[in-house]
């Protein structure tokens, strides 16, 4: 438990550049912590989280402990309620949020704020900072009702300068992937927001886990396994998932050898795989993957994170913005993960 003082944390947004809707079946994920995040700073309160943010009108203010983190109000508290409740926290904080981080963009705002409770809540405790994922992941879980998996927690909490993490999610294994400086990945959001997300994100791991019931885990399948399931919908699930699972390492080898145009070829066939066999793709997305990979200095373009509109990524060449005129875009830098001070 704390004792004392001032507490402060940040913790990174993340994008992620391949792997997706493969976190939840213990497949494997390539996401970069990025130089935009959250930050919480305040002192030690006893019984009692307080806490302004610059960007929402409502302070959270609640009284610990927390039971159900999901009916608190303010909303944007929710997911620092829910790292309490996880905690089982009695020492709360009075303070401030900020962040330079776009709510609602797709680059995990939730879980920089969560990774950064959880850092400011559970400071003088021993936990790791993969254990600090997985409360932070347990609490987006209870705060929104979306059984989401660990990519977008973990990268935020164990990013590395200069790097992206291929990340094995059946052991969460973390391996180190240099981002040259041959390369600058843009993150563009496409203006259309995320629609039925939660109820469509739940559907395909429920189809995943339907997938599995026949073939076993889908990390160790193969395709010619996929003979054995009848239903054609669960069969493209699990082969956008088996296929996505290579494609991480197809892109892992080709950045190491210096070879972007293979990284990004592996980028749009995630996105046709996405779009074709997951279905998490929108026309909006579609066009806006065709337009960029056509565009001078562009490797390859993708949907990042559960799709339904959202953002897009694209890897360039580094003196290369794609960013049509009428969008929002960020540059972003692969940045070191959260931090306590
Ligand atoms: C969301 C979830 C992640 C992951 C992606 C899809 O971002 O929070 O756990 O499943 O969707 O890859």
């Amino acid at each position: 438990m704390n004792i004392s003082g001032t507490v402060r944390a940040w913790a990174p947004g993340r994008v992620n550049l391949i792997g997706e809707h493969t976190d939840y079946t213990g497949g494997l994920v390539l996401p970069m912590a990025i130089h935009l995040g959250t930050a919480i700073e305040g002192t030690v309160l006893d019984g009692r989280i307080r806490l302004v943010s610059d960007d929402q009108a409502e302070p959270l203010d609640v009284t610990l402990p927390i039971g159900d983190a999901s009916t608190i109000t303010p909303a944007w508290g929710r997911y620092v309620a829910g790292v309490a409740a996880d905690l089982g926290a009695e020492a709360g904080i009075d303070g401030r949020v900020s962040s330079d981080l776009p709510a609602g963009a797709g680059l995990s705002s939730s879980a920089a704020l969560e990774v950064a409770a959880a850092l400011v809540l559970g400071v003088g405790d021993d936990r790791g900072l993969v254990e600090v994922a997985q409360v932070a992941q347990r609490a987006e879980q209870a705060a929104t009702g979306v059984p989401c998996g660990i990519m977008d927690q973990l990268a935020s909490a164990c990013g590395r300068v200069g790097h992206a993490l291929r990340i094995d999610c059946s052991t969460l294994e973390i391996t180190p992937i240099e981002m040259g400086d041959d390369v600058r990945v843009v993150v563009i959001h496409s203006g259309q927001e995320r629609r039925l997300a939660d109820s469509a994100y739940a559907e395909r791991r429920a189809q995943c886990e339907a997938a599995e019931a026949i073939v076993g885990p889908l990390r160790s399948a193969t395709v010619p396994m996929l003979d054995a399931i009848a239903d054609p919908v669960v069969r493209r699930r699990a082969h956008h998932v088996i296929s996505e699972n290579a494609r991480v390492d197809e892109f892992a080898l080709a950045l190491a050898a210096g070879d972007a145009a293979a990284a990004g070829q592996a980028m749009l066939a995630s996105h046709r795989s996405l779009r074709d066999d997951f279905d998490v793709s929108t026309t909006v997305l579609d066009e806006l993957v065709e337009h960029l990979a056509a565009t001078d200095g562009v490797h390859g373009a993708r949907l990042t994170g559960a799709g339904f509109g959202g953002c897009v990524v694209a890897l360039c060449r580094p003196d290369v913005d794609p960013t049509p005129s009428s969008l929002r875009g960020w540059i972003v830098r692969p940045s070191r993960g959260a931090f306590v001070g």
